[in-house]
């Protein structure tokens, strides 16, 4: 089957051959953290056409038209296309549904962990009380099915606390409250608004902790593991930390207040003990699991959740500092060969930074066109997100973060300078992004 596509270098897009060497690759997912997975793979001698479900239009890939959630559909498109070799599911509700499981009982090869690893994070309930079972150190909690068990425990509480829902809530799931009235409030509106539906039916209550954070992306095959570098999460919309949650602002990476022991701690009583905890469950995790760490001091370190995926936009900093071949290392967590790789980092010092349409996380335009692609940098990179095509065949805001710039540097002040140039060049309507992404550095 011929099919025309697009591919897309970071400054324009234009049309190109179908490649015919390589192994066919299908990226499920559409944002950031897919483009900057999929330049990645571009980059191995052994990945030929990407195809997307759905992809975006800046990606250059393929687009199957298939949603990141049509399970049946992501299958039936594998089943039907001996192209594709492998499948990299990235998102985490397609994890959460069991799109690995189905991917593989198909005879597919796919990256990502099976839906019984994944609830590490559609599950805060299983993720805390696996936690406790293993000595794992993370707050303290409670887990709650019925309202007014919740409400009993809040009265009898020390402020602040925080009240997650137990399901996937888009990163929303959680409330810090500072007295027993907000609390009760967040436990109505999740459990009884059905504020984020099935996801609030059952709830943590966790003790608030204090300290900076630190995200740590590791790849596993269920038994060996691989360190990534630490890298920084900017969650609130406006500058200093102001405003609501968004799916993050802006990254950087690595984490430079974060030392060496405190890594190699961090290796030893939170990764080496959740992986080989996850097989005593009889779960092996393969794919990339995500430590949210909440640090406050040299030995004082715990997770405040985990995912079962990339990052976003972690990841948009983090890949860029690989050397290795990302496919390679894809293939060898499905493999269980991941001892065999020596991976690579680059000790550059790498920053990222949203930008957004006006009025996200809430309502904002769409269909906004961009300008000023074709001026950034060569060594500038700009990962694209809520992107589509324009009738004139440029690119349009398509959602609320709409790209990412994101660049490397031997210091983060000469990186976070050529972040912030290229995206002076950079304009649509309503354009709105964080002036402080590494700012304190
Ligand atoms: P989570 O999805 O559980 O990581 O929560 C999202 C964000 O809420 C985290 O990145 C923290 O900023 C904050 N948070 C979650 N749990 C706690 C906690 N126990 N103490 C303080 N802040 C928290
Ligand atoms: N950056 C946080 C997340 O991907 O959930």
């Amino acid at each position: 089957m011929k099919e025309q596509k697009i591919k897309m270098t970071a400054r324009y897009v234009d049309l190109h051959e179908v490649k015919t060497v390589g192994d066919g690759i299908l990226v499920v997912g559409g944002g950031g953290r897919e483009h900057a997975i999929v330049e990645k793979l571009r980059a191995s001698k052994n990945v030929g056409d990407i195809y997307g479900a759905p992809g975006n239009a800046g990606m250059g890939v393929i687009e199957t038209g298939l949603s990141a959630t049509d399970i049946d559909g992501i299958v039936s498109y594998v089943d039907s296309h001996a192209e594709i070799k492998y499948t990299v599911v990235a998102p985490d509700d397609p994890l959460a549904m069991g799109l690995v499981d189905k991917l593989k009982a198909a005879g597919h090869r796919a990256f990502g962990p099976v839906k019984a690893a994944a609830k590490l994070e559609w599950s805060k309930a299983y993720a805390k009380d696996f936690m406790k079972k293993y000595a794992i150190p993370t707050a303290e909690y409670g887990t709650f099915a019925d309202i007014d068990a919740a409400k009993e425990f809040v009265k009898k509480s020390a402020y602040p606390l925080v009240v997650k829902a137990d399901g996937l809530a888009l990163g929303k799931g959680v409330v810090i409250c500072q007295n027993e009235e907000e609390a009760v409030a967040a436990l109505e509106d999740m459990m009884r608004g059905k504020k984020f539906g099935a996801a609030g039916d059952e709830v943590v209550i966790e003790q608030f902790l204090t300290g900076y954070e630190v995200s740590l992306l590791v790849f596993t095959d269920g038994v060996h593991y691989s360190l990534m570098p630490t890298s920084c999460d900017h969650k609130r919309a406006f500058d200093g930390d102001k405003g609501l949650n968004t799916g993050g602002m802006g990254a950087y990476s690595p984490c430079p207040i974060f030392t060496a022991a405190q890594l190699e701690y961090t290796a030893k009583n939170i990764v080496e003990p959740t992986i080989k905890a996850l097989e005593e469950e009889g779960s092996p995790f393969t794919g990339v699991l995500y430590f949210g760490l909440m640090v406050a001091g040299e030995r004082d370190i715990k997770v405040l959740e985990y995912n079962a995926r990339f990052g976003d936009p972690e990841t948009q900093s983090v890949l860029p500092l690989l050397e290795s071949d990302l496919y390679e290392i894809m293939q060898a967590t499905t493999d269980g060969t991941l001892d065999k790789l020596d991976i690579c980092w680059s000790d550059k010092k790498s920053i990222n930074v949203v930008l957004a349409s006006g009025g996200y996380p809430l309502q904002y335009k769409k269909g906004c066109n961009i300008s000023g692609l074709n001026t950034v940098d060569n060594d500038v990179n700009v990962y694209f997100a809520g992107v589509k095509r324009d009738e004139q065949g440029g690119l349009a805001t398509n959602g609320g973060r709409v790209l990412c710039v994101q660049a490397a540097s031997d210091d983060f002040a000469t990186a976070r300078k050529k972040v912030y140039d290229n995206i002076a060049k950079i304009k649509f309507d309503d354009c709105f992004y964080r002036k402080d992404i590494g700012a304190k550095l």
